[in-house]
């Protein structure tokens, strides 16, 4: 009779596998199948020497039983041998590691073997061709120590084997993944993605870092590589909730995406290492493209505001952004501030199709992403159809309207201004109106929304080129009260004038922020040299 182990791979696994291996042609293609993305050795060093230094499990005698069901080379277990043969951390040890590569897993098992017999260290190693996300089960609490880069990809057919393989095959191929597929959602719950476009979505890694810490003993310790959007994407928030919620995540390193560790994937990574309990004082440690880095400390209370926010941490922006966001506490939401004062988000025409929702006069103008900038709007001559489409009423009020595709390589992301009634603004622009027809409101919104503090918020939790409402409405915004300067700048700001300086400098002095603080922020933006020095005069000279 069949095991449970060897039923679920009969069942889900082994077809999926098999038709990889069959299909595969090249080295890179089966990388790409199999999510490999080896660890750099220098980040492996790193993350295995704050693994050791969390252990708390040092009995006399003990056999040390360590695994990464996730092997490649075996480069992690390695590691982790220097490093407790270097420290005499024990005299006995049991080492397991686990592929589906064949080849990755007879290369890891003899290096390992290489390494140990150089050692006084006694062991035993079981290496198997397996998958790590069916044999986990048997063997869930059993070690002291787990580190692991699980494979990243989302689990999908791959659109490569479509013009060299029959229907029939093809069929196969997809009833096959749509199996596995099933039980890795069944399997792995907290790793569902938050949100999903289409059918396909299940993300490996996230499910390989539930098998890793699944796999580690009450007071073991796990430590793992991920792609760096685990700790701030809106997909992952159900894995990080449970991360936080069961486990103390004693350390993360990040490393950016210009660091290139990862051949051609220009992909910014993490390291964690992590054991059963609570999180009390996080270690963060932020590398820079020279492999530097700076680190803090965030005890208690500044966990809670990681938590109050969807539990994900700004690490793209440096710890200070942390900081900020400890400040920001008091702050409130601009959803919350848009709907104690009468403001209200629209979306007014989509543009699919649009030209024959256009004509060439009429009484409303179209507004579209490219013709808004920074406090401007220059429009195109271009009139809604009303004989098309029936405007909505909000076509009569003042709007606030932003750019919704903006690139991440751009100096400043949010581009917003605010556009006349008898205006349609297109779904390529974000749009908030005062449905009491209150321009004054609007213009201190749009001081707020242009500034550098709201950005700064912004930046860290937009993960692709939009710039969508939805992500905005959970920005912290100063609660402002209508003040007459304010709105008489923004005033000259949208006829021309150059004085964004002052409104930089007002607002940051709303949010509550001081000279230190905000020019630590700007930091984190490419300014000129000399726009700072404006900066910080306007700093000086204004209240
Ligand atoms: C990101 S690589 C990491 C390898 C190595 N641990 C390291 O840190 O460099 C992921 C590895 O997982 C393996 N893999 C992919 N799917 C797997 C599965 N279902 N079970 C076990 N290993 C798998 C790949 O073959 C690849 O070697």
């Amino acid at each position: 009779m069949l095991s449970v182990k060897e039923f679920k791979l009969s069942m889900f696994s082994n077809h999926y596998y098999r038709f990889i291996n069959d299909f595969a042609k090249t080295d890179y293609e089966s990388n790409k199948l199999l999510g490999k993305f080896y660890t750099d050795y220098n980040v492996a060093d790193e993350m295995i020497e704050r693994v050791v230094e969390s252990i708390t499990f040092l009995e006399e005698n003990k056999t040390v039983s360590i695994i990464d069901p996730f092997c490649g080379d075996g480069r992690l277990i390695i590691s982790l041998l220097k490093k407790i043969d270097s420290m005499n951390i024990c005299k006995k040890i049991h080492i397991v590691i686990w592929d589906v590569d064949n080849t990755a897993i007879q290369q890891a098992k003899k290096s390992i073997e290489i390494f140990l017999k150089q050692t006084t260290l006694e062991y035993d190693l079981s290496a198997e061709l397996t998958d790590a996300f069916v044999a986990y089960f048997d063997e869930v609490g059993k070690f002291d120590i787990c580190v692991t880069n699980p494979p990243w990809g989302l689990l999908k057919p791959q659109k490569l084997f479509n013009t060299r393989c029959s229907e029939d095959k093809l069929n196969e191929y997809r009833n096959s993944i749509a199996m596995y597929d099933d039980y890795m959602k069944q399997e792995f719950s907290v790793s569902l993605p938050t949100s999903k476009f289409g059918k396909w979505g299940t993300n490996i890694g996230r499910c390989g870092l539930e098998v890793a810490l699944r796999l580690i003993a009450p007071n073991g310790v796990c430590g793992f590589v991920s792609p760096a959007s685990l700790f701030n994407d809106q997909v992952s928030l159900t894995f990080r909730k449970w991360i936080f919620e069961n486990y103390n995540i004693n350390s993360i390193a990040y490393f950016p995406a210009e660091l290139k560790l990862y051949g051609s994937a220009d992909v910014s990574s993490i390291t964690a290492v992590v054991k059963v309990g609570t999180t009390q004082d996080l270690l963060v440690k932020v590398y820079d493209s020279e492999f530097n880095f700076t680190k803090r400390i965030f005890d208690n209370q500044e966990i809670q505001v990681i938590e109050d926010n969807d539990y994900s941490i700004p690490l793209e922006f440096g710890v200070e952004a942390m900081k900020l966001e400890t400040q920001l506490k008091k702050c409130i939401t601009l959803e919350e501030y848009c709907k104690h004062r009468n403001l209200a988000f629209v979306r007014e025409l989509d543009e699919t199709r649009v030209a024959e929702k256009l004509t060439d006069n009429g009484n409303i103008v179209f507004a579209k992403g490219y013709m808004v900038d920074r406090y401007s709007f220059s429009s195109e001559k271009l009139y809604l159809n009303e004989s098309i489409v029936q405007p909505p009423k909000s076509v009569e009020f003042h709007k606030l309207v932003w750019r919704d595709v903006s690139r991440n390589s751009q100096q400043r992301r949010i581009k917003a201004t605010i556009i006349n009634p008898k205006c349609i603004a297109g779904n390529s622009l974000g749009a908030i109106y005062s449905t009491v027809d209150d321009l004054n409101e609007l213009k201190i919104l749009l001081a707020i929304i242009n500034s550098y503090v709201f950005e700064f918020q912004a930046r860290r939790k937009l993960v692709s080129n939009h710039v969508p409402v939805g992500i905005l409405k959970k920005v912290k915004v100063p609660n402002a009260i209508q003040d007459d300067k304010l709105i008489q700048i923004v005033t000259s700001c949208l006829n021309g004038k150059e004085c964004q300086a002052v409104l930089e400098v007002k607002i940051a002095k709303l949010y509550g922020i001081d000279y230190d603080e905000y020019f630590e922020i700007l930091k984190f933006f490419s300014i000129s040299p000399q726009e700072i020095e404006e900066l910080k005069t306007t700093w000086k000279s204004t209240n």
